[in-house]
């Protein structure tokens, strides 16, 4: 691998302790996969629990804070294992309090901002066409890559934190234009009629693909953000897709053959999706049988301003069953918009909660059941898989109105 003087000087300790155990790290990853040179990064995204992190994790970053790192590239965190508001009355342990705030202290001595989401594009961390990124979480690197047109592989930290910490990343994988053309057509013929059913889309379209990069075709070009955050997060759920095009759409993508470069597209497999292929996907996803309802969450990724406008007016007037709780997550930016808009008083007055910089999936495992919740209902393909595992609750997975339906009775229908 090529290294200039500089990078050089880095790996020998030049600039320090922080730097050199970082150029080591991605001088590493860029041998395992045969990079021929590092390149310049323009923003970080790195995990932002210190559930998630884990004590390793959490001990690197002391590490790297004590011995005075500072980023060189704009950092900011996914979302944390507490609510800072919230926490003690969701049930978060004080225990999980003091390990997050130590975490989140260290990262924010070396320069990070605590976005603390999963939605880094919606409050600031904005990659632009072609620029390099070294992002963590996979419903935000499918939209860097896809939506943006930046270019980020799918990191694990302590990559992130290497990559700002130096400003650079091995240039390998999805940094490279050869892998970024489309290997396979996804032709849409189903109707998509809400944010929910492009997350049925995107949960078929990962099943289909697995690590390859397909072209999703006939989609309507007034897509929203929404919709698009809602078919990335279940596309890279359900594959390990980091990147698609949706013809006519996504910026590296104007038309099929920008999508497939120079090859024969008829040499690449076509999948349908259908009405047939909408409503199968959907069912496969709930797990629940009973039909009781203990907890609906929404907000997966974390709900734009737009999606709390949608919420409030859906949940005005409305008083949900008091044996079910009601979380909508989002971002502590937007939350104090939609405050200030009101939004979060229809919501609260209806008696759902509005989380900020957390979710389910980065809180103590176990947690939620814990408390007593056996099944929640979700709108989020993303959600619906994980919270199995990790909380150990069975989805009922459906459209917003249809997990509003089930926060009014109990019971899903
Ligand atoms: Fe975000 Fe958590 Fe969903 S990180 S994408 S709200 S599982």
């Amino acid at each position: 691998m090529h290294l200039t003087k500089e990078e050089n000087e880095m790996l020998e300790g030049k600039y320090g302790y922080p730097v050199q155990k970082s150029m080591e790290i991605l001088v590493g990853l860029g041998e395992c996969y045969d990079a021929e040179k590092m390149i310049p990064v323009a923003s970080s995204h790195t995990g932002g629990s210190a559930v998630m992190n884990g004590k390793a994790g959490c001990l690197f970053i002391k590490e790297m804070a004590e011995k005075s790192g500072v980023f060189l590239a704009f950092m900011d965190t996914n979302p944390s294992g507490i609510d800072p508001f919230l926490w003690r009355e969701i049930g978060i342990p004080e225990e999980t309090n003091q390990e997050q705030m130590a975490m989140s202290n260290d990262l924010v001595k070396m320069g990070a901002f605590l976005g603390n989401t999963c939605t880094p594009y919606l409050i600031g961390n904005v990659p632009v066409l072609g620029q390099h990124v070294s992002w963590t979480e996979s419903s935000a690197i499918i939209f860097a890559n896809s939506v943006l047109g930046a270019r980020t592989n799918r990191e694990a930290d302590p990559v992130p934190i290497a990559a700002a910490l130096t400003g650079r990343v091995p240039a390998y994988g999805y940094h490279l234009d050869q892998n970024r053309l489309a290997e396979l057509r996804i032709l849409v013929k189903a109707e998509l009629k809400d944010l929910h059913d492009y997350g049925v889309l995107g949960y078929f379209t990962g099943k289909v693909a697995k690590d390859k990069v397909p072209a999703l075709v006939s989609l309507p070009p007034s897509v929203s953000w929404d919709a698009l955050a809602f078919f990335g997060a279940a596309t890279a759920t359900s594959g390990s897709v980091s990147l698609y095009h949706m013809i006519g759409i996504t910026p590296e993508a104007p038309t099929e053959e920008a999508a497939f470069g120079t090859r024969r597209i008829k040499d690449f497999p076509t999948f349908e999706f259908g009405e047939k292929e909408l409503r199968e996907t959907e069912e496969s996803l709930s797990k629940a049988t009973t039909k009781e309802v203990d907890i609906v969450i929404l907000g997966c990724p974390h709900a734009s301003i737009g999606e709390m406008k949608a919420l409030a007016q859906l949940l005005s007037g409305k008083r949900l069953h008091s044996g079910v709780e009601f979380w909508i997550l989002t971002t502590e930016m937007v939350r104090s918009y939609a405050e200030r808009m009101g939004y979060v008083h229809s919501i609260e007055k209806a008696g759902a909660r509005v989380l900020s910089g957390t979710c389910p999936i980065n809180m103590p495992p176990g947690l939620l059941k814990k408390q007593g919740h056996r099944t929640v209902a979700t709108n989020s393909a993303k959600m619906a898989y994980y919270i199995i595992g990790v909380q150990g609750l069975l989805p009922y997975y459906g459209s917003t109105q249809r997990c509003i339906d089930a926060a009014i009775s109990s019971v899903w229908r």
